[in-house]
């Protein structure tokens, strides 16, 4: 009779303890699923901060995903391979209610059409241009220019970010923040030419002409509430920077993304078109 009470009381402990593991299993996952309503008393109740961002699965687009992933957001994390995106993988595993990973080649319109409809009706808060390249130097040498690379430049770093704008316009109308970001870069300066030197012909006529996009694209969505902004990270050591002696000064990848969160947050109707440099300055057209 000891023995079964014994017996009873252990089971009867032993459900007890699953229960309030279970429990505090849902207080966990709950807390971690509203923590973007919580930073953000103005939103509607059960509003999730949402981002697309393009080339997420190294270098800048890694980071700008972890970060947003960080403040509490959603992220849909596009990329050209998922199956080797092992970064992302690894991210999906701690967030996994928040990160979603989807494929994307920029330069496939089809595939950017069937990823419109695929998230018809997801409010898409900042729709983050990210996936960009620079064509390579030995490509964009005067007497020696690849016209075919210049085509792929021009596809991935300029007419990508508009086909995307358009494909996800109403994704963005009905997002609460309503922003198009695209990361630029201060070589699309025509300003910085003279500053600079002539070079890379096939990158900075690529991200100029992406700024002229942005900015016809600021002026006409201005009246639709729906602000459009570009930012630089400044020289920043990811793969993209690779070909450079080690003595050049690069800034850390974490640093340029805040400093681009930063930035984005600050672009509103009223800065719209506004071409950003990690500071928060200007950079001249
Ligand atoms: N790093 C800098 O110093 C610097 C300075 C100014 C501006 N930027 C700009 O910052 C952005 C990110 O550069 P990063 O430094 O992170 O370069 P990165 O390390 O070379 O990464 C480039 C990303 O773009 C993706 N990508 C390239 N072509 C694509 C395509 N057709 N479709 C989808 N994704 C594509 C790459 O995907 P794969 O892995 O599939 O190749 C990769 O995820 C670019 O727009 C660049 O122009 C960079």
């Amino acid at each position: 009779m000891i023995n079964m009470l014994k017996l009873q009381i252990t089971y009867k402990q032993r459900l007890i303890t699953i229960c309030l593991f279970l429990l505090a299993l849902f207080f966990l996952n709950f807390s971690n699923h509203i923590s973007a309503e919580d930073a953000d008393p103005s939103l509607p109740e059960g509003y999730v901060l949402t981002t697309l961002i393009t080339g997420a699965n190294r270098g800048i687009g890694l980071e700008f995903t972890k970060q947003y992933l960080e403040k509490g957001w959603r992220v849909i994390a596009t990329c050209r391979k998922t199956g080797t995106a092992e970064d992302l993988r690894l991210l999906q595993k701690e967030y996994p209610d928040r990160l979603i990973i989807d494929r994307l080649d920029v330069r496939n319109h089809k595939r950017i059409d069937v990823l419109a409809r695929k998230y018809k009706n997801v409010p898409i808060d900042v729709l983050l241009n990210n996936a960009g390249i620079s064509g390579g130097t030995s490509n964009q040498i005067f007497g020696r220019f690849n016209y075919d690379a210049y085509n792929t430049v021009l596809e991935t770093n300029t007419i990508a970010p508009l086909k995307i704008a358009e494909a996800f316009y109403p994704n963005v109308r009905d997002s609460q923040q309503k922003k198009i970001i695209a990361v630029s870069s201060s070589e699309g300066s025509i300003d910085n030419v003279f500053k600079r030197g002539g070079r890379l012909f096939f990158y900075r006529s690529s991200k100029s002409a992406l700024n002229m996009l942005m900015v016809n694209l600021a002026y006409m969505l201005k009246d639709r509430g729906i602000a459009v902004g570009l930012v630089n990270p400044g020289a920043t050591g990811t793969d993209f920077m690779s070909g450079l002696p080690a003595f050049f000064p690069l800034r850390k990848t974490e640093d340029a993304v805040e400093d681009m969160i930063r930035n984005i947050d600050s672009i509103t109707i009223e800065n719209t078109g506004a071409y950003l440099n990690y500071n928060g300055k200007t950079i001249s057209w």
